[in-house]
């Protein structure tokens, strides 16, 4: 059965809600130019960095929920936060609610979308499924009987059908079941969108890159000040720093978006495309950016960081030196921080310590620490002016923000 609703309108909720995002039941859509209701996911602790970019970028019905943030418009607005969001993972548009509580309801559901839409036979699909509380519990059934479906209306309608490919396919849909509602959506991002393109190599567990921009813009850093990464492994706080700094889309590093490959994306689409992709490299700021930097204790840290700034083409100094022997910006500014998840009180309290030391004698500067340890006591007399929890991965982290007072000159 296809139940039929309103798509729910913007709320003013500021933080994100503990209700699921997937529950809501909305109209199918037609694959039409307009009036397209979308969810952008990102990492847990980030929706209200990705709600504030989608706001900035002047979307409609941008709404907070668990793991993302919901917005509404035509294709455009999806293309546009595709194209610039830092924070976001993935863009996702909703094909319709229904009730679902068996195989057939299923296969029957997912039957009732115009899938030529987006799917032509020489095409590929992927389906992926995650449920909950509901009366079917097995993903890997949800997703084959979705995938029949598809593949059966296409064969009804030309003659022919779609092949899967799970790893690189043109057209990937998301299957959601909670409570028996079932929301299908496309992927409209392609690859994750935290995949910029400049990362050669790493060492150590690297950040993610939109978790990066998402500490960025947490800490207040306004994209003029000095900023300086002491432990800075690949590169990924500077480097993100820098192209955020130089209004570089991260879009722009990608040749072709999911999008693009889908049936609908026609001649037409693909012309406002390129404009949007002009009107992207239009906005690049190439002066009066900030002096950005990084250091590490490891030299082949040092040389892969310098190699990736250079991939993603911005100005970032590297330099090999211990974070205990840091010394104070030229002028005060930002120091931003993932130390080793093994650096935590308990294990190495000596050189937590060391590291806070230095940190407390940097008058007049804002350090930002990514701590791996959610409980993390700082062993300082500065308290944070203020905390988040975020998740690197499945790892609950604790990101502080320190205002280090301004000792007076010669102190
Ligand atoms: C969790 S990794 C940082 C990862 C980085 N944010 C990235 O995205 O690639 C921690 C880094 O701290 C560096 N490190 C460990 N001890 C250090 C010290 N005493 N001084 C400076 N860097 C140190 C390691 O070499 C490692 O590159």
């Amino acid at each position: 059965m296809v139940v039929r609703h309103r798509p729910a309108a913007a709320s003013k909720a500021v933080q994100p809600v503990e209700k699921s995002p997937f529950t809501r039941i909305v109209t199918g859509h037609d694959g039409g130019m307009d009036d397209h209701v979308f969810f952008a996911t990102a990492a847990s602790g980030t929706e209200p960095c990705l709600r504030d970019e989608l706001r900035a970028m002047r979307l409609r019905g941008v709404r907070c929920d668990r793991g993302g943030v919901h917005f509404s418009g035509s294709w455009e607005a999806a293309w546009r936060a595709c194209m610039h969001s830092r924070v976001a993972l993935r863009v996702l548009v909703e094909l319709g609610g229904f009730e679902v509580t068996d195989g057939q309801s299923l296969y029957d559901a997912a039957r009732t979308i115009d899938w030529r839409a987006y799917l032509r036979p020489e095409l590929t699909l992927a389906v992926s499924a995650v449920c909950r509380d509901s009366e079917l519990t097995h993903t890997n059934f949800i997703a084959q009987k979705i995938k029949d479906a598809i593949v059966d209306r296409i064969r009804d309608e030309v003659g022919t059908r779609p092949n899967v490919d799970r790893h690189d396919p043109d057209v990937a849909i998301f299957a959601h079941l909670v409570r028996n509602v079932l929301t299908l959506y496309l992927d409209m991002s392609g690859e994750s969108l935290h995949k910029r393109g400049w990362r050669a190599d790493h060492l150590e567990a690297p950040l993610k890159e939109n978790l990066a921009a998402a500490m960025l813009m947490l800490s207040g850093w306004d994209r003029r000040t000095p900023l300086h990464d002491p432990m800075c492994g690949s590169g990924t706080i500077p480097i993100e720093a820098a192209l955020w700094a130089s209004n570089i889309a991260p879009g722009l590093s990608r040749e072709r978006l999911g999008f693009e490959r889908w049936a609908n994306f026609d001649g037409q689409m693909a012309a406002r495309m390129a404009e949007i992709r002009q009107e992207a490299r239009d906005m690049i700021v190439t002066k009066a950016l900030p002096f950005i930097t990084g250091s590490d204790i490891d030299q082949r840290a040092v040389e892969m960081a310098a190699a990736n700034a250079m991939k993603a083409g911005v100005k970032v100094e590297f330099a090999r030196c211990d974070v205990r022997d840091m010394m104070p910006l030229v002028s005060p500014g930002f120091v931003m921080v993932n130390p080793p998840y093994d650096v935590r009180l308990e294990s190495n309290r000596e050189f937590y310590q060391a590291m806070w030391r230095r940190f407390e004698a940097l008058s007049g500067h804002v350090v930002c620490v990514l701590a791996g340890d959610p409980e993390v006591d700082y062993p300082s007399r500065i308290k944070p002016s203020r905390y988040q929890y975020l998740y690197n991965g499945d790892i609950k982290c604790r990101f502080g923000v320190f205002e280090i007072p301004a000792r007076p000159r010669g102190r």
